[in-house]
């Protein structure tokens, strides 16, 4: 069996669609009440279903064979994995953004409220700013809106939420989408398995020999 972590949610759905399109169909995967590991006999692969930003550090630990994760998420913890495929899902920026008449006073420390602390971290050194993070684990776009932070690091992939809350991007940090990764070991014992998967994602014909 091929282990496969697999974000819960919207990304998740979505990702599932296309294993499932390109052959590595599990029944299980819709029926109500969801387990979180799915193994599908025929196809030679389980599916666990992970928080986002949590697969990659599966995959890392040999926890999961391969698995998929936002570039945001691979970026912010530095797994050591392969980086097999861009899926091309998930498509959205990782940005810098903040009140639309917030105009900033270069000579004190910027106030950056994020859950991506390494990224926010790395960006603002490659600029020479001086910040300070808070950090917090959702709903950023509110730090702003109660003077808890000057601006946020974060995902926007249709910019509704920053509209609905008066906010705007000032600075697109870069592109994300979803990366299929796989554990360096597993890759070594099971290269002809994972590249014929690869091959399928990709809409390929796949030669075993
Ligand atoms: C993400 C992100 C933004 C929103 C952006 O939040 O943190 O809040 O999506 O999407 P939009 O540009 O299409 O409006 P998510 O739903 O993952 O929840 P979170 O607030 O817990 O991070």
């Amino acid at each position: 069996m091929l282990n496969i972590a697999l974000p819960k949610g919207r990304l998740g759905d979505k990702v599932y669609e296309k294993f499932a399109a390109a052959g590595y169909e599990c029944g299980l995967f819709h029926e109500p009440g969801r387990k979180l590991v799915m193994s599908c006999g025929d196809t030679g692969v389980s599916y666990f279903l992970v928080k986002p930003s949590d697969a990659a550090i599966y995959v890392e630990r040999g926890a999961a064979d391969i698995g998929v994760a936002g570039k945001d998420t691979l970026l912010e913890c530095g797994c050591d994995v392969y980086e097999l495929l861009d899926l091309g899902l998930g498509v959205c920026k990782v940005a810098v953004a903040g009140p639309v008449n917030y105009r900033e006073d270069r000579s004190s420390t910027l106030r950056v409220a994020t859950k991506y602390v390494n990224i926010t971290k790395r960006y603002y050194a490659s600029i020479n700013r001086e910040i300070e993070i808070i950090r917090l684990g959702g709903s950023i776009e509110l730090a702003p809106l109660l003077g808890l932070s000057d601006v946020i690091v974060d995902i926007v992939e249709t910019g509704a939420t920053l509209k609905e809350n008066g906010l705007e991007v000032f600075e697109e940090i870069m592109p994300i989408s979803a990366r299929l990764v796989a554990n360096k070991a597993s890759y070594k014992f099971n290269q002809k398995r994972i590249d014929a998967l690869v091959a399928k994602l990709k809409g390929e014909a796949y030669d075993q020999n």
